[in-house]
């Protein structure tokens, strides 16, 4: 969403994201010369009922925690603090590590299968949570791939994600999970094993996650195989549109890149 002055450049922006039932929204600003006159409000408005007439049941965005003026600009136009997310890293050994499944390898109707079992699993973690779109769109911009962990169960685990540096020109030096669900904590571990052979089987050294902090036993998992944490965002949720965390297992659903 864009809003322009009377000379028509832009004033402020705000991109509004949906995925199934869960929206988002971010990056947004104001010009600073037009900060303070309410324009923020508006912007964040017009966003939140965007996302409300989509039908999603989720509805939040991330700020920094030490902005303490953004947190209570967002409480005015009705969101409430939530979990941190951490974003950590790990730098891995290239070798060593087993062939990956990746959905890439998959044509036809192995293919449909594989985004059928994706569905089943997320759904099932969290009614209404569908990565496809999310999926598909990697795929055909190039941007990464999906990694998967199958067992005798079924599909364990899949992890969505980039390898596409953040800025053109930039080398591909990481790769980023975007979306992670995971049956179980041991079906977590496999999944990070998975990207990071992933990651390795395309030279990549290192490897992002932004751990929601209300899973503690996988962010515990994360420290233990040497993650590090570099970042963090306060997740902030409008009132009557909370999160809808699964009862067990993991997901991980990015609210920025
Ligand atoms: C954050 C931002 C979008 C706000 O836009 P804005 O046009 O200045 O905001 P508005 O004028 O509409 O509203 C500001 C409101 O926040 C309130 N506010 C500011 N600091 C506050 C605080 N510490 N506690 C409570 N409320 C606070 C103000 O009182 C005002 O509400 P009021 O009009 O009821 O008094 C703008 O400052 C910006 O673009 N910042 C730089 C980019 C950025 O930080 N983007 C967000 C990244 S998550």
């Amino acid at each position: 969403m864009l809003w322009r002055d009377e000379a028509g450049q832009v004033a402020a922006f705000n991109v509004a994201h949906r995925s199934g039932l869960e929206g988002w929204m971010g990056p947004l600003a104001v010009r600073p010369d037009r900060q303070g006159t309410g324009v923020g409000k508006a912007i964040v408005r017009a966003a939140v009922d965007w996302l409300i007439e989509q039908g999603v049941t989720t509805l939040g965005l991330e700020t920094m925690p030490r902005t303490v003026e953004n947190i209570g600009f967002y409480a005015q136009v009705g969101f409430v603090p939530g979990h941190l997310t951490v974003t950590m890293t790990n730098d891995i050994a290239t070798r060593g590590h087993r062939a990956p499944l990746l959905l890439s390898a998959r044509q036809g109707h192995a293919r449909a299968q594989a985004l059928d079992a994706v569905r089943g699993l997320v759904g099932a973690l969290a009614g209404g949570c569908d990565f496809t779109r999310e999926i598909m769109l990697t795929a055909e911009l190039g941007l990464g791939d999906t990694s998967l962990v199958e067992d005798p169960g079924g599909l364990a685990a899949m992890v969505l994600w980039h390898s596409a540096p953040l800025a053109e020109g930039r080398p591909k030096d990481e790769v980023r999970i975007l979306k992670l669900a995971a049956r179980d904590e041991r079906a977590f571990d496999a999944a990070i094993v998975a990207v990071e052979a992933a990651a390795a089987r395309a030279g990549i050294r290192r490897v992002g996650v932004r751990c929601q902090t209300r899973y503690t036993g996988a962010f515990r998992r994360l420290i233990t195989r040497g993650y590090r944490v570099r970042w963090t965002d306060l997740r902030m949720t409008q009132d009557g549109y909370p999160e809808q965390p699964p009862a067990q297992g993991v997901l991980f659903s990015n609210w920025e890149i």
